[in-house]
Formats: structure tokens, sequence, C-alpha cells
């Protein structure tokens, strides 16, 4: 186990400072919305004219993005998903928006969505066609990137769909460059590893080179098994991924589906906190016109946003496991620290977790400053490396901390060093 995580500071030491693709942009994680996971590929505007995949729906997003408090949170991108484009191009060979659900076209919802302050992001595939069917951009990058570019698009979800596998990574640095060349600042978001894994290890150096973020793996549904199933796959792979995050480009562990139906506000806290913890793009994907004001108060946490937007840029990772708790650490800037505790047994009611078995809380030597965000916020005030303070942690839920060390030299311990064993608690396993 210890020779893993030695093995992790060593990759990161040779990734850390690999470039990140040179557009200024994302320099933190994206923040915005994005309709895949509530609104699909519901192209049914007579029957369902509120919920479908029309111009409407954005206008009307990006409204009360701006309304209640989105936009002042840092939410700035309303972005498109599939479903959008007519079933053919234009007879010069353009994409364009399927005319009866986007009458107003695509540069008119671009400009209005600019008029509320935001900035709009829509979909295309790299391959021969998008995953529901419309036309892929394969062939047609340097046109596609262009048409993007004149409508004023600011972010490209650029899916994987339909795509020979060992032309992945050209089709993907094609499009970057294409990008690039119309001079317009455009975010990039990828899912060339996703659709490569299944064949072989991605080369994340080279992802990094070309997106800004990129999809690793499956599509998140509004359910505790696959937000667990993401957060499962990320500590898993953590030692390959982790070191390709930094400012300017950021795995994307999909969508916020905070909001919905299908997790409880304990598993809404843990999907923020985790995503926080692993600097992931926030894209929310909800009803922000019919939402609960529990999970909106959980969307818009500035002390959480403030960690997942931290200025170091190091995504956490997951420092230990044992006894159905799961340790999550990311370390911010100014030498703090951001730990979730996640407890995963599904049977009982809160369990107890004492807080100096939390592997990082070696920067507790002599004492450190806690602050309690989730599941309330609560100052925790001064502790010391001995303290006997309990957590108490409600099943699927997580408690969220930022640590600040109080010592003057709390930097020479050196912060990757996981396998110090003498904070071992009898159930943990440092990882
Ligand atoms: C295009 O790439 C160059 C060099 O890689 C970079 O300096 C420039 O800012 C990029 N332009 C855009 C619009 O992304
Ligand atoms: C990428 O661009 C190169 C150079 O123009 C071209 O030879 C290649 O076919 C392109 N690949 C794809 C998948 O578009
Ligand atoms: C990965 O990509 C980088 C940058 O494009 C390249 O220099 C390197 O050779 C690639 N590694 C492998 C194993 O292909
Ligand atoms: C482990 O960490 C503690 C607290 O920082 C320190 O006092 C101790 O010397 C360390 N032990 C080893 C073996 O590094
Ligand atoms: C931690 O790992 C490093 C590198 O393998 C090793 O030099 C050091 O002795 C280890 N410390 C402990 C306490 O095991």
């Amino acid at each position: 186990m210890c020779s893993v995580v030695f093995l992790l500071a060593l990759s990161g030491v040779m990734l850390h400072g690999a470039a990140a693709l040179d557009n200024g942009l994302a320099l933190t994680p994206t923040m915005g919305w994005l309709h895949w996971e509530r609104f699909m590929c519901n192209v049914d505007c007579a029957g369902d004219p509120d919920n479908c995949i029309s111009e409407r729906l954005y206008m009307q997003m990006a409204d009360v993005m701006v309304k209640e408090g989105w936009k002042d949170a840092g939410y700035q991108y309303v972005c498109i998903d599939d479903c959008w484009p007519a079933p053919q191009r234009d007879a010069q060979g353009r994409l364009q928006a399927d005319p009866k659900r986007f009458p107003g076209g695509m540069k008119k919802l671009s400009d209005y969505v600019h008029s509320k302050g935001l900035k709009f992001g829509i979909y295309a595939d790299v391959g021969k066609s998008t995953c529901a069917g419309y036309p892929g951009s394969l062939g047609f990058y340097e046109t596609d990137a262009q048409t993007f570019a004149d409508w004023g698009v600011d972010l490209l979800k650029f899916d994987g769909c339909f795509m020979d596998w060992t032309l992945l990574g050209e089709g993907y640095m094609n499009m970057s460059k294409a990008l690039n060349k119309t001079g317009r600042s455009i975010v990039y978001s990828c899912e060339w590893p996703l659709y490569e894994w299944p064949f072989h290890q991605p080369n994340y150096t080279a992802i990094r080179e070309t997106c800004n973020h990129w999809r690793n793996y499956a599509d998140v549904y509004d359910s505790w098994s696959s937000v667990k199933s993401i957060v499962d796959w990320t500590a898993s792979h953590q030692n390959i991924i982790i070191p390709a995050a930094g400012p300017g480009g950021w795995n994307d562990p999909d969508m916020l589906v905070i909001g919905n139906f299908g997790l409880s506000h304990d598993q809404q806290e843990s999907q923020m906190a985790l995503w926080a913890i692993m600097a992931a793009p926030l894209f929310m994907s909800n009803d922000l016109r019919d939402i609960c004001p529990r999970s909106k108060e959980l969307l818009q946490n500035r002390h959480i946003i403030e960690i997942n937007q931290d200025p170091l840029g190091k995504q956490g990772s997951c420092t230990a496991k044992g006894n159905s708790f799961h340790i999550w650490e990311r370390p911010l800037s100014n030498n703090r620290q951001a730990v979730a505790v996640l407890n995963l047994q599904e049977i009982g009611g809160p369990r107890q977790f004492a807080i100096n078995t939390i592997p990082g809380w070696r920067i507790c030597n002599p004492k450190c400053e806690v602050i309690q965000i989730l599941p309330r916020y609560k100052d925790l005030s001064v502790q010391t490396l001995q303290s006997q303070l309990v957590l108490s942690v409600n099943p699927s839920g997580t408690t969220l901390l930022t640590i600040t060390p109080i010592s003057k030299d709390h930097t020479r311990f050196p912060r990757l060093q996981w396998n110090n064993t003498s904070f071992r608690h009898p159930q943990v396993t440092v990882l």
C-alpha cells in the first residue's frame, strides 16, 4: 500500500508542471450548468415544451442563473449538450440548429446568454455522428470550430461516439488546433480518455496539452450508486489521473446531480464535498427553475466553492480507508488542507470518527485551526496533534473540514509522506 502511494508522489513530480492547453482558460475548474443528465435528448417540444431541448430552456436557465444568485456564486457557463442540431448540415456544410426548436438560431441565443453576463457552451462529437445520432464533426473540424466561433461560443463539449478509437487522439488534437486557429477563447471539454480506457491507458500528458478538462469515466446518473462508482473509479486510478490536473486542465467526474430526485440530502452533500476535493469542473444538471432551497444553498455554499476553486489547483486524493470510512484530502493554498470524511455504511445511524486519525492531521503539530463546512458550518477552533475531537458522520454523508496549521515551521513536514504510520487508527489503513 505504502509503496503505491509513494509512486503516486513520484509520478506527480514527473507530470507536475506538464504543459496545459495554452488558451489561458480554466485556470480554476469551470463552473456552470449543462443540460444532459436532467433533460437528456427530450426533443418533444409539442408534448413537453418546458423541458424539451430548445432555445427557451437555455434562456430561462440564463434568466434564473442571474436572478437567483447562481452567477454571483460563480456558475458562469450555460451549456447545451447533445440533440441541438438539425439532422443535416446546411448547403455550405455547416452545422445548423434545429429550426423548430431554435427558431432564433444559435447566434441569437448566444447573444442572449452574453447579455446576461454569462458564457455560452455547445456540444459536438469527434466522430461520424453524435451519441444521439446527429451530425458528427469528423472531417469538419475546422468548419465547425469556425461556426462555433462565429456564434460566440465560449465552451465546446466534444463527445467521442462513433469514432475509430485509434484516431481519437488525432481527432481531439486536430479540433484543439482548429479551435485555436479561430482566435476565439473557447474552453475545450473532452471525452478522449473515457473512450480510450477500454483499449489502453490514455496518455494524460497529451490530453493535458490538448484539453481544458476531460471525462475519464461513465456518465453520471441521478443515483447514489452512480456517484459512488465515479468516486471509486477516481480513487482506484488516482495515481494515474491526479498528476495531470492543475490550472488549465482538470479531470472531469461529470455533472452535479444535486437538486434532482435520486440523492438524499446527505448524499448531495457527499457529491458536493467530493467534487470540491477532486478539483472537478462544477456543471450542475438540474432544473434551476424549480430546485429545493436546501439543494440550492448547498450548490451555492461559498466555503465549498472556495475549496473547489483553490488557486493552488491541486486535485485531492483518497488517503485512507477503513471501517467503511473513506478519507479524502486536498492540499490548498497557504498550507491549508481540505478533508472529507465519508461514511459509506448504509445501515444504522451517524457514526463516530476520531479526527486525529485523518492522515494529514500531522499538520496539526503543534496546533491547527479547524473549520467544519459540512454538514453545517462550525468553527471547531484550535486543535492540537493529540486532539480527542470526534466527528459524527451520517450514513452516506460527509463531514467536510478545512485545517490550517498554526506553526512557524509546519512547512518542514513533507506534504506527501503518507507512509508515516504513527497516527494509524486501528481500523483505518493509511493508503
Ligand atoms: C493558440 O495557441 C497559442 C500557442 O500555443 C497561444 O499563445 C494562443 O493564446 C492560443 N490562442 C487561443 C485563441 O487559444
Ligand atoms: C488530423 O490532421 C492531420 C493533418 O491535417 C490529418 O492528416 C489527419 O487525417 C487528421 N485526423 C483526423 C482524425 O481528423
Ligand atoms: C504522450 O504524449 C506526449 C506529449 O504529446 C509525448 O511526448 C509522449 O511521447 C507520449 N507518450 C507515449 C507513451 O506515447
Ligand atoms: C511521523 O510524524 C510525526 C508527526 O509529524 C513525527 O513526529 C515523527 O517523527 C514521524 N515519524 C517518522 C518515522 O517519520
Ligand atoms: C516512507 O517512505 C520513504 C520512501 O520510501 C522512506 O524513505 C521512509 O523511510 C518511509 N518512512 C516510514 C516511516 O516508513
